[in-house]
């Protein structure tokens, strides 16, 4: 120890966390490190220096990665053994409580009542009592708030699970189309978006598009292109009984969950297509076109866009939604609070599924920016194009038109 001190200038025992220990020992067995009389540790070479505040700094960001990584595990859990919705409006519960509530094992809830705690996603009341905030209901129980978020969760075995193929993808450079997730991954992607789809895009949206719910109330023309598991196109279809609604998809478990959702609803208006095989007619009948969240998802966006200005009436209107981002990376990097998880979601699945065949065009999730939509769509034949804010956080909004 007195060996490590010396070596190590004025870093004492106990300054920094014990894990940096075997960092010093590296230090000392195979760096070229010396006394320099300050707080730096030169490495390798003298042009490598450590600076142990910046070391300690690294370590911990890197811990809360994963940090990150299994507190969301622990969130998949309570969504899905449904222990949020069992704590929300309970009071100050003691896991034995919670255990009586749900019929699960008090041992094991304990601990995850701890780290939820610890992860101050519920709140400790004392004396062994959690309880589950109003704000922590809404984004964790009550699934028709807007602001639920456990949705997002849902599919992170599946998600994770292929972290095994995306070596090959890597080497490859061709990834996986939403199918590989399985139906737990297009259910993933339903209860993710459908919260705002429910709640905002008939009474917000739609009337905020030039002429549009005059068309749709006397009886238009509608698809939705890359429909998922049809959430937004059934909420439309609901509202405006006298118009047709068709669904375009290329996964077979996202068409799968569209057909029982909108038999669900009792939707008779609704059909969904199978859009390797029966695309988007160009038939320049469509009074509206949407495309929600999949556009930077695409192999062939362009091709898609193309299409889209087939299929459109001449005054008809393109609804695109899509991850709103900077238009350059530095920017994303420096002013994009979500940018690490955006970039991580996209090696997941966006850019996967955008580079799941040879030539994808690999946009990817934070991909299609604004100057990238004017551009793309003005290239497929759109001489229209402007923008809405309806204030959410991950969405941009375009209006586009022939
Ligand atoms: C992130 S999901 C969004 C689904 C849906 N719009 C929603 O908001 O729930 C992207 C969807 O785009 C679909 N997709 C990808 N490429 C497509 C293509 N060429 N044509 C139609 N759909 C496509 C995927 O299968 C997936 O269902």
């Amino acid at each position: 120890m007195e060996n490590r001190k010396r070596k190590t200038g004025n870093v004492k025992p106990g300054e920094l966390t014990s894990f940096l220990f075997p960092v010093f020992h590296f230090l000392e067995c195979g760096g070229r490190e010396r006394d320099n009389g300050g707080r730096r540790i030169h490495m390798a070479s003298d042009d490598q220096i450590l600076d142990p505040e910046r070391i300690k700094a690294f370590i911990e960001n890197v811990y809360g990665q994963l940090s990150g990584a299994v507190v969301s595990g622990m969130i998949h859990l309570g969504d899905r053994l449904g222990l949020y919705r069992a704590l929300q409006g309970s009071g100050p519960l003691t896991s034995q409580e919670l255990a009586d509530k749900t019929g699960l094992h008090e041992r094991w809830l304990r601990e995850w009542l701890r780290g939820q705690a610890a992860a101050h996603l519920i709140e400790h009341r004392g004396e062994g009592r959690f309880e589950l905030s109003i704000e922590g209901a809404l984004a964790l129980a009550d699934e028709n708030s807007p602001l639920f978020a456990a949705g997002g969760f849902y599919s992170l075995p599946q998600q994770f699970a292929l972290l095994e193929r995306l070596p090959e993808s890597f080497r490859t450079g061709i990834g996986h189309a939403y199918d590989a997730f399985g139906v737990e991954g297009a259910i993933g992607i339903e209860r993710f978006l459908a919260p705002w789809f429910r709640t905002f895009l008939v009474p917000l949206v739609l009337p905020a598009l030039d002429g549009v719910v005059p068309k749709l109330q006397s009886g238009g023309r509608v698809a939705d292109v890359g429909c998922g598991a049809g959430v937004a196109l059934i909420e439309m279809a609901k509202a405006y009984p006298q118009s047709d609604f068709h669904g375009y998809d290329i996964s077979r478990h996202a068409l799968e969950r569209a057909r029982s959702n909108a038999a669900a609803a009792g939707a008779r208006n609704v059909a969904f297509h199978d859009a390797g095989v029966d695309p988007i007619p160009a038939d320049g009948s469509f009074d509206l076109v949407t495309s929600f969240d999949c556009i930077h998802d695409m192999t062939d966006p362009a091709g898609m866009m193309r299409a889209v200005r087939r299929a459109l009436k001449a005054d008809g209107t393109w609804l695109i939604a899509d991850i709103k981002s900077k238009p350059t990376f530095e920017e994303n990097l420096e002013r994009n609070p979500m940018a690490a998880m955006m970039y991580s979601i996209s090696v997941l699945s966006c850019l996967s599924s955008s580079m799941s065949e040879p030539g994808g065009a690999g946009l990817g999730t934070l991909g299609f920016s604004e100057p990238v939509a004017r551009e793309m769509t003005a290239a497929a034949g759109f001489t229209r194009f402007e923008k809405h804010d309806f204030d959410n956080p991950v969405n941009a909004y375009y209006e586009v038109r022939p």
